[in-house]
């Protein structure tokens, strides 16, 4: 019995490796390695199909995360509202900034941020919002934006788990002040290694972002802005997003496929498929269900060949190494990390793995 993987790099490669490998072959001739035409093509096709003015490409997700709160001069004293069940990468960026991450609590059907609790945080005067479209769910970012102009706060889109994800014919991404980005592999949008960007309308905040990922330069050896790096997207990586988002909406599509089985036919009384319409507004970055059993659940899959993962398993505030004197309460964020499993889900997945992870689910007793 072949196992079945969460997520299969060779398999979703293998029908653009011809055109990868040409791309990546144009790169290697032409000499140019770092910061040169490949990058600047991906960052116009990406913002283009975001929609948005403005891309730079940074050297991975976190980055993103962290290099746009530093452009919107984020900092000590500063407090940032984020959510506690999204895998602790917006916190490691706040933190880096010697900002204070404040936690809201999720939606029990969505677990996404939740609407109420983001309202009552807003009235605190937080300096930014970093707003996660976690598991490829769009949240409602138009009426959070409009929330955030309304108390004078900025926001941020996590897009990382939603390329593409679109809601009122707007995407994921084009709502924030700034919007963030992960390539990483196993991501919609996924390069051959770490990748990521940061998307932005604002010509002026773009320009910030610049030169944060390039050592605060203004020019070659001249450090203008404080808290720079070296986080550039390189030739390669831009090269292979640059095939690969020719196909991302396809594979979005695949992905839903996916989903939509798995709503459809998982029927187990122990076993809870948060609502997803699986439309526009979700690419399926990770297809989530919950179990209050959720421990035996995985072990009975591995048994059954077919491998899971949780996202996630410790919320932010929990972690050992940023928990304080005294952590908030947030209980359905507690309760879902608790919870949640991840079933494979990707666009290589075939008809007969996909049956056979329905078949497993709904045999655990
Ligand atoms: C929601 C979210 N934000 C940020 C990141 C960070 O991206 P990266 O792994 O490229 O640093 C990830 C992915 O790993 C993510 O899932």
């Amino acid at each position: 019995m072949q196992p079945i993987r969460m997520f299969d790099s060779l398999r979703v490669q293998s029908p653009h490796l011809a055109s990868m490998r040409d791309a990546i072959d144009a790169v290697l001739s032409s000499g140019r390695l770092v910061l040169g035409p490949a990058v600047a093509d991906f960052e116009q096709a990406f913002a283009d199909y975001i929609g948005v003015a403005h891309c730079v490409g940074v050297a991975n997700g976190s980055d993103a995360l962290e290099l746009a709160l530093r452009a919107l001069e984020i900092g000590p004293g500063s407090s940032v509202l984020t959510v506690a069940n999204a895998g602790g990468y917006t916190t490691t960026a706040i933190r880096a900034c010697g900002a204070q991450a404040r936690y809201v609590d999720i939606d029990e059907q969505t677990l996404l941020i939740d609407a109420e609790a983001l309202e009552r945080a807003l009235g605190e005067r937080p300096q930014a919002l970093v707003l996660t479209h976690l598991y490829g769910q769009m949240a409602d970012a138009e009426n959070i934006a409009a929330r955030c102009r309304h108390h004078g706060v900025a926001m941020i889109e996590d897009c990382a788990q939603a390329h593409g994800a679109a809601r009122n014919g707007r995407r994921a991404g084009s709502h924030g002040t700034l919007a963030c980005f992960s390539f990483y592999p196993t991501k919609n949008l996924g390069a051959v290694g770490d990748g990521g960007a940061v998307l932005t309308a604002d010509e002026h905040l773009a320009k910030r972002v610049r030169q944060l990922r390039q050592y605060g330069w203004s020019d070659k050896y001249r450090v203008d802005l404080a808290g720079g790096r070296n986080s550039r997207l390189d030739e390669l990586q831009a090269a292979v997003l640059g095939v690969k988002l020719l196909h991302l909406e396809a594979e979005n599509e695949r992905r839903r496929a996916v989903a939509r089985r798995y709503q459809a036919q998982v029927r187990n009384p122990l076993i809870r498929l948060p609502t997803r319409a699986a439309g526009a507004d979700d690419v399926v970055h990770l297809a989530v269900l919950r179990c209050s059993r959720r421990d035996g659940l995985r072990a009975h899959l591995a048994g059954c060949g077919i491998d899971s993962d949780v996202h996630y398993p410790i919320p932010d505030h929990w972690q050992p190494a940023w928990r304080d004197a005294s952590p908030p309460s947030l209980p359905v964020t507690e309760a879902a990390a608790a919870e949640v499993l991840s079933l494979p889900c990707h666009p290589a997945l075939d008809e007969e793995e996909i049956q056979r992870v329905i078949e497993a689910v709904n045999a655990f007793r």
